[in-house]
């Protein structure tokens, strides 16, 4: 698939037929994620890959509310062979930053522009998506609840170390499957691009 077409069709697919994901199209699908930028070349995120239905399950039933009856939503995603559940590693960063090229020795967290560790690991989920839809496939990036990750990480091991910055649901899109956001209407450039000086 040509890059533009990848960015033109990729879109959040939030219901699948539940067809497996071939593992070679998996591992491409990670290997690409690696390829994301990173400040100071940190690479400080990890990636859960749940693709056994029993890990899967577990995924559902330990960030949702077991008493809630799923609704379309989680009747939808839940039927996606794979979730990715990338994790940030702030740590890492502070660790990268205190090395003598950088020099931010005192590890003081205020200095951060913005959470980097996030914006990196977004980077690369956002690079899993691409190559989802240039595999023909689709993918969803959708938020895990706070509350939900302290049952997440003794579900799954995952250390303290590591939060996760969401989860992509990763299938083959069910013929069903509705696009919510195109109702919305994507935002004209005009309105979001300020040249020179910010207007409007
Ligand atoms: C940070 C982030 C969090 C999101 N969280 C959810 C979510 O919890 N559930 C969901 O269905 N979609 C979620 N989405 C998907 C957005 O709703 C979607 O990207 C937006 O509506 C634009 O649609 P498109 O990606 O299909 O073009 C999230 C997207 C991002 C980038």
């Amino acid at each position: 698939m040509e890059f533009q077409q990848v960015v033109d069709r990729r879109r959040m697919v939030r219901s699948y037929t539940g067809e497996p994901v071939d593992s070679a199209v998996l591992q491409r699908i990670l290997t690409n994620a690696l390829h994301a930028p990173s400040a100071g070349f940190t690479q400080g995120w990890a990636f859960l890959l749940l693709d056994e239905a029993d890990a899967v399950g577990r995924f559902w039933a330990c960030t949702t509310d077991p008493d809630d009856e799923p609704d379309r939503w989680l009747r939808g995603m839940s039927r996606a062979p794979v979730i990715v559940v990338p994790l940030a590693c702030k740590q890492a960063y502070l660790d990268r930053y205190a090395e003598p090229d950088k020099g931010w020795i005192d590890r003081d967290e205020s200095r951060w522009p913005v959470p980097y560790w996030d914006v990196d690991t977004g980077m690369a989920a956002l690079l899993m998506l691409q190559t989802v839809t240039d595999e023909g496939l689709g993918a969803c990036f959708f938020g895990v609840p706070t509350e939900r990750w302290s049952a997440f990480r003794s579900e799954f091991g995952v250390p303290e170390t590591h939060h996760p910055i969401g989860a992509v649901s990763i299938g083959h899109r069910a013929p069903t499957d509705v696009a919510p956001s195109l109702r919305r209407g994507r935002t004209p450039l005009s309105d979001v691009v300020h040249r020179s000086r910010w207007s409007g």
